[in-house]
C-alpha cells in the first residue's frame, strides 16, 4: 500500500489513481495523518501532493516531521517537496519567475527515480515558490531552465522530491517515474488487481452477511449495477434488488433495465412501480432545489415501504465510491476539523443517498474503488457495455431537465427528444467522446416558426452536450455541424409541441452541466 498525504492539491486524486494504475494499492490521507498512524497503516511508501499555499504563508499546512524518519521512501510532489525541503532544513523562495505550464526537463542524474526517463522531455510545472537550498545530504536530480532544482534525493533515506506533476498527462514520462518509486523504491508488488479485488471482496461480503439478507436499490447506473453483479455472485439468493420507477428515467430505460438483469443475466429485480406517487408530489412545482429535495423524500419514503414489504432486510448494500470517503483537504478546509468544506451548490439525490437512521447495516463493498475501477469490475464481472459505458445520469433523472412543472405530457416530449440525441449521437460515435448528452425543456418560452406553410408557435428544446473528465468542469463539445443539423431536424419534425432547437454552449463553470 502507498499512502499519498493530501495537503489539499487538485491532483491528489489522480496521484492515487496513477499508482493504481501501476496495480499498486493506494489511500489519501489528510496531511494531518502522524507518523505514528502511518506506522501503523505500515505503507511502502509515502507521496506527498501538492497544494496551494505557500510553505512560509501563516497557514500552510504541515505534515509531522516525524514521518521522515520512518524509513519509508518519501516522494514529495510540488508543495510536497517544498514542504520536505523547508521541514529538513533546506530553503525555499518565492522565485523570481515562477513557472507555469510544460518545462523541458534536463537530467543530472539517471539512476533510481529517474531511470529509463530521458532527458529534455517535458513536464507540466505550476510553482511560484522553488527550492533554493537542499538540505544536507540532498542531490539533484534533474534541473529545467527556470528552476536548478527540479528534482531532488536523499539517497541514502529514499527521501525523493519533484517539483512537477509527473502525474498529470501532460507530462511524459511521469509514469515511468511513478513506476520507478513504486516499483524499485518502495519494492510494491503489482498485486492489485481487478481479479484479486473480486475476489477479496466476494470473501468479505459472504464474512460479513453471512446467512442473511441484503437490500440493493438499483438505478440503472455502472455504480449500482456492479454493485448488484458483485453482490450476486457472492450470495446469490440472499441479495433483494429494488428498482424505485420514479417515472423520471428515458424512454424505455425501465423496461430494458429489469428484462435485462432477469433475463440475461438471471438476477430478479422487484421492479416498484411509482410514477404516479412522484408526479404527484411534483404538482405545481417549479423551483429546482424544492424539487430535488420532493423527489428525495419520497424516494426515501417508498423505499421505505418497500423494504418492509419485501423484508425484512439486516443489510442495505451501497455504492459508495472511493471520492467519497477520501478524507483529503483542499482549499476549503474547515480550520476546527482539518476536513473538506464543500459548498452546496446542489442538494444531489441518488441511490447511494440514503439517510444513514435507516435500521440496516452498510454493504460497500466499492468504497475503496475509484469510478474507472468499477467500470473494470464491472467489466469483469461479465457488465455489457451498454451499462459499463453508460454516461452519467442524475438520480432525479428527467425531472431536473424539463424547467417549470413538470407533468405527464411534458415528461413525453422530453423523452422523444432525449431519445433523438441518444440515437444521433450513438450513430455518429460521439457517445464515448462525450461526458454527457441530453435535451432539455424550456417552460413558457415559445416562439414562432412555419411548417408546410402553416405557422407555428411551439417550445424550443435545449441541446447539452458536454465533455468532461470528472463531472467538476466541464466544456460544451465541439461536435460536427452535421450531428447537430440531424439532431435538430429530427427533434422539430418527429416531436409534436416543439419547432426549435437551440445549443447550450456554456462551460462550467460558470454553467453546471444540468439546467438545475
Ligand atoms: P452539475 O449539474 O452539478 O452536474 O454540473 C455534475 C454531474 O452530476 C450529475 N448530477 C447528479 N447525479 N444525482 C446524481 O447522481 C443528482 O442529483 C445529480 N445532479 C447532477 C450531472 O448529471 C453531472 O454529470
Amino acid at each position: 500500500m502507498l499512502a499519498i498525504l493530501d495537503f489539499g492539491s487538485q491532483y491528489s486524486e489522480l496521484i492515487a489513481r496513477r499508482v493504481r494504475e501501476t496495480q499498486v494499492y493506494s489511500e489519501v490521507l489528510s496531511y494531518h495523518t502522524t507518523a505514528a498512524d502511518l506506522q501503523k497503516l505500515n505503507p511502502k511508501g509515502i507521496i506527498l501532493s501538492g497544494g496551494p499555499s505557500s510553505v512560509y504563508d501563516e497557514q500552510a499546512p504541515q505534515c509531522d516531521p516525524a514521518i521522515f524518519d520512518l524509513g519509508i521512501p518519501i516522494l514529495g510532489v510540488c508543495y510536497g517537496m517544498q514542504l520536505m525541503a523547508k521541514q529538513l532544513g533546506g530553503k525555499v523562495e518565492r522565485a523570481d519567475r515562477g513557472e507555469y505550464g510544460k518545462a523541458e526537463l534536463q537530467i543530472d542524474d539517471p539512476t533510481d527515480l529517474l531511470t529509463n526517463v530521458d532527458t529534455g522531455i517535458t513536464m507540466w510545472m505550476s510553482h511560484g515558490d522553488s527550492v533554493v537550498e537542499l538540505p544536507e545530504g540532498f542531490a539533484i536530480l534533474a534541473h529545467t531552465a527556470n528552476t536548478p532544482c527540479a528534482a531532488i534525493a536523499h539517497h541514502d533515506k529514499k527521501l525523493y522530491g519533484v517539483q512537477f506533476h509527473p502525474e498529470v498527462v501532460h507530462s511524459a514520462g511521469g509514469m515511468a517515474m511513478i513506476r520507478n518509486f513504486v516499483y524499485h523504491i518502495c519494492g510494491c508488488d503489482p498485486s492489485w488487481t481487478t481479479e484479486a479485488f473480486i475476489e477479496t471482496a466476494i470473501r468479505e461480503i459472504r464474512q460479513q452477511v453471512g446467512e442473511k439478507r441484503v437490500l440493493l436499490a438499483l438505478s440503472g447506473g455502472v455504480d449500482s449495477s456492479t454493485l448488484a453483479f458483485l453482490l450476486h455472485r457472492a450470495i446469490g439468493d440472499q441479495l433483494t434488488c429494488m428498482f424505485i420507477d420514479q417515472g423520471f428515467m428515458r424512454k424505455l430505460e425501465p423496461e430494458r433495465l429489469v428484462k435485462l438483469f432477469e433475463e440475461q443475466f438471471h438476477i430478479h429485480v422487484e421492479y416498484v412501480n411509482a410514477r404516479d406517487r412522484f408526479l404527484a408530489q411534483l404538482a405545481g412545482v417549479t423551483e429546482p432545489e424544492q424539487k430535488r429535495k420532493l423527489i428525495g423524500y419520497e424516494f426515501i419514503k417508498v423505499f421505505e415501504e418497500e423494504s418492509q414489504r419485501l423484508g425484512p432486510f439486516d443489510f442495505l448494500a451501497q455504492g459508495t465510491l472511493y471520492p467519497d470517503v477520501i478524507e483529503s483537504a483542499d482549499t476549503n478546509i474547515d480550520p476546527s476539523t482539518g476536513k473538506r468544506v464543500a459548498v452546496k451548490i446542489k442538494s444531489h439525490h441518488n441511490v447511494g443517498g440514503l439517510p444513514d437512521n435507516l435500521r440496516f447495516t452498510l454493504v460497500e463493498p466499492l468504497r475503496k474503488l475509484f469510478k474507472d475501477e468499477v467500470r473494470k469490475v464491472g467489466s469483469s464481472l461479465g457488465l455489457p457495455e451498454e451499462i459499463v459505458k453508460r454516461q452519467p445520469f442524475p438520480g432525479p433523472g428527467l425531472a431536473i431537465r424539463i424547467i417549470g412543472e413538470v407533468t405527464s405530457d411534458r415528461l413525453n416530449t422530453l423523452r422523444d427528444a432525449d431519445l433523438i440525441v441518444r440515437q444521433e449521437i450513438n450513430r455518429s460515435g460521439q457517445y464515448q467522446k462525450l461526458w454527457q448528452a441530453f435535451a432539455v425543456l424550456l417552460p413558457t418560452v415559445r416562439s414562432v416558426g412555419v411548417m408546410g406553410d402553416k405557422r407555428t408557435y411551439s417550445h424550443p428544446v435545449v441541446l447539452r452536450l458536454v465533455t468532461s473528465e470528472d463531472g467538476m468542469t466541464a466544456d460544451w463539445a465541439r461536435v460536427p455541424y452535421e450531428l447537430l443539423e440531424t439532431i435538430s431536424n429530427r427533434i422539430v419534425n418527429e416531436v409534436k409541441g416543439v419547432n426549435r432547437v437551440v445549443l447550450d454552449i456554456t462551460s462550467k463553470p460558470p454553467g453546471t452541466i444540468e439546467w438545475e
